[in-house]
């Protein structure tokens, strides 16, 4: 395999081989620059505007964003991510904060003490998981944020389409109680940033 993509999704299908696309990639999908800027600031402005002071954050990479979001806000995630690999560059390049091994499935099935959980570009990744993660999410964080930052594609999008295509298709999905989303983009971009805010409130 050639590219880190193909270590996730190979031939139209789901394969998921993070922590030997870590140990093989330095710096998958740009982590370092942070693409995606449009999604990543609306987060931000979301966890100041609605007081959120502690978070679980999902899929966490490399850290980038978790160092981003403690410079803004002064919040030291929770920072998980299935690839050990990642974690472990992750405490090296960022010490002073919170970098923990997990899967999504696993670490939900207990409640922690957090104001919301932030899943940041791992969507397309917990597709097959999804509806568990929703029935966790009841569960053991009824009362609690969940914040959504996704990058749809115009009208390209191959993988995941049974589930969704544009972000309306995602929150028409999603059964929780609908704060805020934002859809950004420039006419340059082949893909639109999105960041959605829930509560997940009590079924
Ligand atoms: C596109 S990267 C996003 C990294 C970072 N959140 C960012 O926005 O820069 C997706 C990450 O999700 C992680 N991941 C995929 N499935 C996961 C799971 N089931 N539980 C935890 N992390 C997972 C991958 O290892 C990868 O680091």
């Amino acid at each position: 395999m050639n590219t880190y993509h193909e270590y996730v999704i190979h031939n139209g299908e789901f394969i998921g081989k993070f922590e030997e696309m870590y140990q093989r990639f330095e710096d998958p999908w740009m982590q370092s620059r942070q693409p995606n800027p449009y999604g990543r600031q609306c987060a931000i402005l979301n966890l100041k505007r609605f007081g959120i002071d502690s978070l679980i954050e999902f899929g966490c990479g490399l850290g980038y964003y978790s160092n981003w979001i403690h410079q803004e806000t002064g919040i030291i995630p929770m920072a998980y991510d299935i690839s050990e690999t990642a974690i472990t560059k992750a405490r090296q390049q960022f010490p002073q904060l919170d970098f923990r091994t997990g899967d999504i499935v696993k670490v939900l099935q207990e409640p922690l003490p957090v104001d919301a959980i932030l899943l940041a570009e791992i969507g397309w990744y917990i597709l097959q998981d999804l509806d568990e993660i929703i029935e966790l999410l009841y569960k053991n964080y009824a009362g609690k944020y969940l914040l959504n930052n996704q990058v749809f594609y115009k009208g390209t999008q191959r993988f995941g389409r049974e589930y969704f295509t544009t972000l309306q298709e995602y929150i028409d999905y999603m059964p929780f109680k609908l704060i805020g989303y934002t859809e950004a983009t420039t006419v340059e971009d082949s893909t639109i940033d999105t960041s959605t805010l829930f509560k997940i409130e009590p079924k």
